[in-house]
């Protein structure tokens, strides 16, 4: 083989959801898309709000030389205050544009975090179920993914938190709004992270930070607040995207940001500006990064979304599937009729309905179900699932 070991099991061990989405196209060309239910893949399909489509147009014909020209590795100045002035009201914290780097999406943010902090051998804690690509983020940089549980709920558990802490502990990774779950983490929740962290930090004599993935923040039902990392603990980074808020993952827009209250916050801007430019991202996408200068607080109409997570939270709940009615996000997380999730998968597969085992999120016994799709979906797959159930009743 040309190709390196570790790759070489990446692919063999290739993900769960990858490997629904083959078995998707499969069954699409086998009885028609509209007979397949697909609920595999967190794909935005609620379209961006209609001044994105404005101020992208506006923003091309503006457009002159120098905005295709190369740029601050952190982005353009006048971007990065447009996103601080936001996240001052945002976060309740004094953040500047000196704070912020933008970056290619959440992903880029975080890679771009765990470059600046890690050395080898340390250890990214993050609380499960979680998303599938943590792991290979902390190995990119030499770290390693360690998991602890959380509550029955989902919710933090702090005793689990104090005790998985180890000297080899260098950042505790949260989501919330949470995928695959849809929790959303509690102020109170946040304030006993904290805790931990600070006491933790003193107990091993180094700072652990806390680094905040946030690309659902704006996705939240019935009221719902997302908490301030920055006000909770100065030693926090938030990380977070404009793909699922505005509907525009395949842009790759995102951004950094660090607590202006953090310890050493001049030596982690420098180290994440050159881990943004070595990378080999250079830079995000200039283009959007103007774009979305002018979108601050602005995001898709989360309507359609609750209305979707009605509709599936009903009719399942009708036939007898248990599930916590997400906070957040556009995701469900029922609990599997049998302990085997996989074989529960197949089951709804055998109903052309596709989802994702928790075990694919260190979450088994459980199943996702990404719910930004038609209503029609949702709509028609309700007897498959009622069959499915049935099956093991
Ligand atoms: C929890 C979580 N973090 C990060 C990402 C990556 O987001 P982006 O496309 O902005 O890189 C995703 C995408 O699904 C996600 O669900």
């Amino acid at each position: 083989m040309t190709i390196s070991k570790k790759i070489e099991n990446i692919i063999a061990g290739s993900s769960f959801i990858r490997k629904m989405f083959e078995e998707g196209a499969r069954l699409k060309a086998q009885y028609g898309a509209d007979n397949v239910y697909d609920f595999s893949l967190g794909n935005p399909n609620v379209p961006p709000p209609e001044k994105f489509n404005e101020i992208l147009r506006e923003t091309v014909s503006t457009c002159g030389l120098d905005d295709h020209c190369y740029m601050p590795n952190t982005g353009y100045p006048m971007v990065c205050g447009s996103v601080a002035d936001y996240l001052a009201k945002e976060q309740q914290a004094p953040v500047t544009a000196k704070d912020v780097i933008m970056t290619c999406g959440a992903s880029g943010a975080l890679n771009v975090a765990l470059k600046a902090v890690l050395d080898p051998g340390d250890e990214v804690l993050t609380p499960i179920p979680c998303f599938v690509e943590y792991k290979f983020y902390a190995d990119n940089h030499g770290g390693v993914l360690k998991t602890v549980a959380t509550r029955p709920n989902f919710e933090l558990d702090p005793d689990a938190i104090a005790t998985a802490i180890t000297a080899k502990t260098k950042v505790f990774l949260i989501n919330s709004p949470n995928n695959p779950t849809g929790q959303v983490y509690s102020a109170e929740s946040l304030e006993n992270l904290a805790e931990i962290l600070e006491q933790k930090g003193r107990e091993f004599n180094r700072t652990i930070y806390l680094l905040s993935d946030e690309p659902y923040r704006k996705i939240v039902y019935d009221g719902v607040e997302v908490p301030s990392i920055f006000a909770a603990y100065p030693n926090s980074i938030l990380g977070t995207s404009y793909s699922k808020d505005i509907s525009i993952p395949g842009e790759r827009i995102g951004f950094l940001a660090v607590n202006p209250a953090a310890t050493y916050q001049k030596d982690l801007m420098a180290a994440m500006t050159v881990a943004n430019r070595i990378l080999g991202y250079v830079n995000a996408p200039a283009l959007m990064q103007r774009v979305i200068a002018c979108m601050q607080g602005l995001s898709v109409d989360i309507a359609e979304y609750a209305r979707k997570r009605d509709l599936l939270c009903n009719g399942l709940a009708g036939f007898g599937y248990e599930f916590i009615k997400p906070p957040g996000t556009f995701y469900l997380f029922p609990r599997s009729p049998i302990p085997d999730d996989v074989e529960f998968v197949d089951a709804l597969k055998e109903e052309r309905i596709l989802v994702v085992p928790g075990s694919g999120f260190n979450g088994p016994g459980y199943f996702r179900i990404a719910f930004c799709v038609s209503d029609d979906t949702i709509k028609n797959s309700m007897p498959g699932f009622e069959r499915a159930i049935n099956k093991f009743k």
